[in-house]
């Protein structure tokens, strides 16, 4: 073990050796000093498209209570809905405007205590998703902050004078398109948004703002959740003397003049708030995900904290902008694994182009799916999944600008289809709406939801999803996937990925061919104590083993070994 991770462990077990487990659930601390949350799977659910019990066309809190056997047999350990708090629904859920209050159109408070009693007594967690970055210019702090420059909450928010007539305070850009600040004609200020104008930016310098926020997260501990997402940290604060942005070469999606961000993301100020909400959520024994894109790997080191006291799990945006290769991979998978952070890979969410249309080659697309399957799961660290991910869902794109839903996808079209394309409904069943609504469903379904869905799926060994069951068992079940530490054993192979995790006398051998041609291997694992090990194969999908160590890989095809002393 490296000495960073040590200092990990011992500052995690410090932390937690007074808090008593939860009833049911297993100790908060193994053997090993990891937590829940560095074992569990979590998967993230966008509610609206997930399950709809109602026949809206909608996903709601009930439809997933539901599906929480599917899930369970899945082999899901806790759940991160993203926002079904009320809201205008300008970006489907992430303009909150009420925090602590259920949607109608997801369902009820009852509704929401049932989901996380049914999860509960399945041993699954739920963890919701903490907007904190803006609300919804409806909430009624921002409604306030509106009426008058002398209003209670005028200060909860970021207003500022105009750099002179008709101009805005700076050349802040709103990342989904045009200026970040709007005019206000009532009190004749503007107000920044980094996102859509319906969601202001909180002012997190303001005490009153961190105390309201902070109580939301109670609210919801006290509520049994076991956690939060973040969404959108790098954002929280923004340069108090507003500084414009300095010019960078290009023209951006929307065609607007490229600029570096340096004045209004990832400000130092926010690992002090962060430091704070983290003091919070320690004495609910919870843990933090972040929305984290960082621009490397040390900068993701920062969300941990110095001290390991800001985000338990800051993801790992940066696996899924790198080039499909194995030489890419295994450099990035060295420099995460020994940062010192426990890593969190993830490989889509709801913002991103779905995994499987971003890896497909058009041939191999099922084999592809399933080897990134194989990668990810089997490193050291937490996953993240995303619904349907398990299923091979790919994106289904609006064909024309009049079928997008998402604003931003409007104001980008063509250049980028918006986010439609990736939240289409879970692909339950073969037939009519993949069995995901009675009525017509918000978006639609694609062509492939006839042989990528649940039912179909559960009946072929083979699938995607009887692949992702037997990792994630596997997960759960292998002390070396569990504990083990990792060790690249191929350094040179361009396109052979292997890597070993050895936990005290077991090892697991992952060999994974990144690409299309067929590739045999051999190792040399006298160097790593292993020759007289006992093996057999774990599982293998288009691969087989030639030989007493000869491995032969199809195109796109992961071999695991076992390997007991
Ligand atoms: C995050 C969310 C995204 C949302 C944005 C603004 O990036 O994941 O869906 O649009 O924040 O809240
Ligand atoms: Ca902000």
């Amino acid at each position: 073990m490296s000495l960073p991770s040590k200092i990990f462990l011992i500052a995690g077990l410090a932390g937690v050796l007074i808090l008593p487990a939860a009833r049911g659930q297993k100790p908060e601390v193994d053997a090993q000093g990891h937590r829940w949350w560095q074992h569990a799977v979590f998967y993230e659910i966008y509610p609206r498209s997930f399950a709809d019990s109602n026949g809206d066309g909608i996903g709601d809190l009930d439809g997933i209570t539901s599906k929480l056997d599917y899930l369970k047999a899945l082999g899901v350990d806790a759940i991160w809905i993203t926002p079904f708090f009320p809201s205008p629904q300008v970006d489907f859920g992430y303009d909150v405007s009420d925090y602590q209050a259920i949607d109608p159109m997801y369902g009820t408070m009852a509704d929401f205590d049932k989901l996380s009693a049914e999860s509960k007594k399945r041993n699954i967690r739920l963890i919701l998703d903490f907007v904190v970055n803006h609300t919804s210019d409806r909430h009624k702090w921002f409604l306030d902050s509106k009426s008058s420059r002398t209003a209670e909450h005028r200060d909860w928010y970021i207003w500022r004078d105009g750099k002179s007539p008709g101009q805005p305070p700076n050349n802040w850009l709103s990342t989904f398109g045009l200026s970040a600040w709007k005019y206000d004609p009532s009190t004749k200020q503007y107000y920044y948004h980094y996102f859509y104008p319906e969601q202001p930016d909180l002012n997190w310098r303001n005490p009153a703002v961190e105390k309201a926020m902070f109580d939301t997260t109670r609210f919801w501990y006290k509520r049994g959740v076991s956690g939060f997402r973040l969404d959108a940290v790098d954002t929280m604060f923004e340069d108090p003397n507003l500084k414009d942005n300095p010019p960078a070469p290009g023209t951006d999606k929307f065609g607007r003049p490229n600029t570096v961000e340096k004045y209004n993301k990832k400000l130092p100020e926010i690992h002090l708030a962060l430091q704070r909400l983290r003091k919070v959520a320690d004495e609910y024994n919870a843990v933090l995900i972040g929305e984290t894109w960082t621009s490397d790997v040390s900068q993701l080191r920062e969300y941990y904290g110095a001290h390991n006291n800001e985000l338990q799990l800051p993801m790992d945006l940066l696996l899924n902008g790198l080039p499909f290769s194995a030489d890419a991979y295994r450099k990035h998978v060295a420099a995460v694994d020994s940062s010192g952070g426990w890593p969190v890979y993830v490989i889509t969410n709801h913002d991103i182009v779905r995994s499987y249309t971003r890896y497909a080659d058009g041939k191999h697309n099922d084999e592809i799916a399933k080897l990134m399957a194989a990668f990810y799961l089997t490193l050291r660290g937490t996953a993240i999944m995303y619904y349907g991910e398990e299923l091979g869902m790919e994106n289904n794109d609006p064909k024309s600008r009049d079928e997008v839903q998402d604003p931003v996808g409007k104001l980008s079209w063509p250049t980028d289809k918006g986010r439609d394309g990736e939240r289409t409904p879970m692909q339950w069943t073969p037939g009519r709406n993949a069995g995901f609504t009675q009525a017509k469903p918000w978006l639609p379904v694609p062509p492939s939801a006839e042989t990528h869905n649940v039912v179909t799926e559960e009946a072929n060994p083979d699938s995607i999803l009887s692949v992702y069951k037997k990792l994630l068992a596997m997960r759960h079940d292998e002390p070396a996937l569990v504990e083990g530490d990792y060790r690249s054993v191929n350094n040179d192979d361009p396109n052979v990925f292997a890597y070993l995790r050895r936990f005290k006398n077991e090892a697991l051998l992952v060999v994974l061919n990144f690409s299309n041609a067929r590739q045999s291997v051999k190792f040399d694992l006298g160097a790593q104590g292993l020759a007289s090990a006992k093996t057999r194969t774990a599982l293998a999908s288009g691969a087989s083993r030639a030989g007493k160590d000869t491995i032969t890989l199809e195109p796109f095809g992961f071999h695991i070994e076992k390997m007991t002393l």
